[in-house]
């Protein structure tokens, strides 16, 4: 721990899970530098503060009704826009009072997460500099800040017809792989994601969960094309070990470990789709079946809510796991840090959320991508076509591909190359916090940056 800076920083996440929890990594990152913590958090899926005793929090109402709390889930476009029209009077007023507080340290800057756009302009009038926090990879970010030239172009609104085509100014994408997403209104996307890139261009700063080995070329294009300091200094998980639960409302069955620790090593394929993601009752079976027809062990996190229409696991054909004789394990929750630290797992089938692509390379465990919305089409493009650390499955979920896909990762020639790049890339990930490695240079020029900043 360093000497203590005398100086405080108010962070401020976008209040979804996969959010969250990145931000308070970069708490204790931030802290352990020598700056007090002070995190506003909506009362909406707040983290429970005694976990964290090293930070002080407040809570702001953001005053969504009902139904736009429920919405992160079938509309998240409208609840992201609905949350920064909605927050900013709560916001301001709370940080003018931390501000006006003479009994704390001075607060020497805002870092808020690059959604959160409106506080910009919050911060710009109370004459704090603000930096952001990008929670996505930077790979992702350049295609948002090209949304303008996409439109032009005529890629973007989707048109199912020209899913496959390529979209020549930025390789290896495919039409399909742009990151949209459904909404009631397209044009909130649109105001959502440009103003996104506007307010991170008007910061004082970014920060990113990645590391300059593993985009070199996105980071380049951002910082020439935002103009603002860049600061990589990911991956944030792997810089501390665990101090306290994760965040969130499910807790971790620990169940997973003891089921792990009897499979053969690198047998298990651990299949999770983040804390967002939902599938159709028709995709949970064929998912069911290309796993039981893939005959290798798997360990499943089904989420409750995962599958539209059911609390649970209530589509599995009575006796399912039980024909399997203990070849698969089923659990709401998974310690999956954890669980991709393990010996015995051998892939990860994921929806390539940015935190679930970090941890899988963090680990070396090659990933089966079935990206669903937003930034994890992109990021799966990445892991199957950029970085050759993955298989895309390309179709419907059909359980027929499934299994093709699982044995070509798992027991094929193919799947051998797979894992030794995907090995040769957690080695870089390794390399990047070491003593003289690029992210710890990075860290360093943060807290000297933020050091410079003049309220
Ligand atoms: C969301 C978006 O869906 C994603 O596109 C964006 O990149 C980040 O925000 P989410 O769907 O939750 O994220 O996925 P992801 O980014 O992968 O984060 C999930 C987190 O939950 C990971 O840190 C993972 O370790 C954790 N998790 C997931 C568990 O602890 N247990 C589980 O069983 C599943």
């Amino acid at each position: 721990m360093e000497q203590r800076k005398g100086r405080r920083l108010v962070l401020f996440p976008l209040p979804l899970q996969g959010h969250i929890n990145p931000m308070l990594d970069l708490a204790n990152i931030l802290h352990s530098r020598g700056f007090s913590i002070t995190i506003i958090h909506t009362t909406f899926n707040s983290p429970e503060p005694s976990n964290y005793p090293r930070f002080a929090f407040r809570f702001i109402s953001e005053n969504l009704p009902e139904h736009h709390r429920t919405c992160c889930k079938t509309d998240l476009v409208a609840f992201l826009s609905m949350l920064n029209t909605k927050c900013g009077p709560p916001f301001r007023d709370c940080l003018a009072d931390l501000l006006s507080d003479a009994s704390e340290e001075p607060i020497a800057c805002l870092i808020s997460d690059a959604i959160l756009y409106f506080t910009q302009d919050v911060a710009s009038d109370l004459k704090l500099p603000r930096l952001v926090l990008r929670t996505g990879a930077a790979s992702s970010f350049c295609v948002f800040a090209a949304f303008p030239l996409l439109r032009e172009k005529g890629y973007l609104p989707i048109q199912d017809s020209r899913l496959e085509e390529p979209v020549v100014e930025l390789p290896p994408l495919r039409v399909k792989d742009l990151p949209s997403i459904h909404t009631s209104d397209p044009e909130d996307l649109y105001k959502v994601v440009n103003s996104m890139v506007s307010q991170s261009k008007a910061s004082s700063g970014m920060i990113w969960n990645t590391f300059q080995e593993l985009e070199p070329t996105a980071l380049e294009t951002l910082h020439q094309q935002l103009g603002v300091p860049l600061f990589p200094i990911g991956p944030f998980h792997k810089r501390f070990a665990a101090t306290s639960s994760p965040s969130g409302p499910l807790t971790h069955d620990e169940t997973c470990i003891p089921w792990l620790d009897k499979q053969v090593p690198q047998s298990v394929v651990y299949v999770g789709f983040g804390s967002l993601a939902t599938i159709s009752e028709t995709q949970f079976l064929e998912i069911a079946w290309g796993l039981a027809n893939s005959d290798q062990p798997f360990l499943w996190v089904v989420r409750p809510g995962l599958v539209h229409g059911s609390d649970w696991l209530e589509p599995l054909p009575t006796g399912f796991l039980e024909a399997l004789g203990g070849r698969g394990h089923i659990v709401k929750w998974a310690p999956q840090q954890q669980v991709l630290a393990h010996p015995s797992v051998g892939a990860f089938w994921t929806h390539n959320g940015w935190n679930s692509t970090l941890e899988s390379i963090c680990e070396g465990v090659p990933m089966i991508c079935m990206p669903c919305f937003t930034d994890q089409r992109v990021n799966a493009r990445f892991v199957s076509e950029v970085w050759g650390i993955g298989l895309q499955l390309e179709k419907d979920i059909e359980r027929g591909e499934i299994e093709r896909t699982i044995k070509r990762l798992m027991v094929e020639k193919e799947g051998e190359n797979i894992r030794e790049r995907m090995l040769r890339l957690k080695e870089k990930s390794d390399l990047c916090l070491s003593r003289d490695g690029s992210s710890r240079q990075s860290s360093d020029n943060l807290v000297r940056h933020i050091l410079s900043l003049e309220s």
